[in-house]
């Protein structure tokens, strides 16, 4: 079973997340002097960058040093209430002093196609060391889960699940009627740490799926996530964990 932390409920989750951000920042920035963060949008970690946001948090947070990226986008304008970037703002991003260059957002008022390839060519140029390799990416790579078992917006049956060199995609959802672009399998697997953030009854059935059920990533794709040199973290409450 991989590492799995449960708390007692979403608001000390929210806390718990909080203080692992601080943490995986400390280490990044004293081993690299950055730290570089994908974060997930949807619900669930709203709290936990409310959390980060104040003083008990961000004051031990070297903001300058941070570069803050998203693991997928809403292809809607970024002050719409939907965008992930929008809340990440709301949230974190309006209340800490991180530089605004530092903020890679992905620029989804434009062009699916167009902002794929943008958002390709800036994680591309940002990770690329030395040699232009880049073996490995995201000091810390958030992550949520769908009750379908979705992460990111890698959806059940999507072709981006056989991604095994493009670092960003789009995918259509029909649920929603709307474009979204997304990390892919290569990118997320090159993380130095991936941390999924999962609360509520909602999810347990599928989360008992996805953790001891069988390996089955078309259909799970949170499945998918096997870091292939960093490490992965499942942090859950309760209810989130209650069939595990
Ligand atoms: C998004 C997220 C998505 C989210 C899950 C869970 O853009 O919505 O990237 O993958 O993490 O859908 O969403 P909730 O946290 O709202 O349950």
């Amino acid at each position: 079973m991989p590492n799995i932390r449960t708390y007692p409920d979403d608001h000390r989750l929210a806390r718990a997340a909080a203080e692992h951000f601080v943490a995986v920042a400390a280490s990044s920035i004293e081993a690299r002097g950055r730290f570089s963060v994908a974060l997930s949008g949807g619900s669930t970690p709203r709290p936990a960058y409310e959390q980060l946001a104040t003083s008990q948090f961000a004051s031990r947070v070297d903001w300058p040093c941070v570069h803050v990226f998203w693991g997928d986008e809403r292809c809607i304008p970024p002050d719409h209430s939907d965008s992930n970037y929008h809340m990440a703002h709301e949230a974190l991003i309006g209340h800490v002093p991180i530089p605004p260059a530092n903020v890679h957002r992905i620029h989804c008022e434009i062009e699916p196609s167009r902002a794929v390839a943008q958002y390709e060519r800036t994680l591309r140029k940002f990770f690329a060391d030395a040699s232009h390799q880049s073996a490995t990416t995201f000091d810390l790579l958030l992550l949520g889960m769908g009750t379908d078992g979705h992460t990111a917006s890698l959806f059940p049956g999507s072709e981006l699940l056989q991604e095994q060199s493009r670092w960003v995609g789009p995918h259509y959802v029909d649920s929603a009627s709307g474009w979204r672009v997304t990390l892919t399998p290569p990118v997320i697997n090159a993380a130095r740490q991936v941390t999924f953030l999962v609360s509520g009854s909602a999810k347990a059935e599928t989360l008992r799926r996805v953790l001891a059920g069988y390996h089955q990533p078309h259909l799970l794709p949170a499945q998918i996530v096997k870091p292939s040199s960093g490490s992965l973290l499942w942090m859950l409450d309760s209810d989130a964990a209650s069939r595990l």
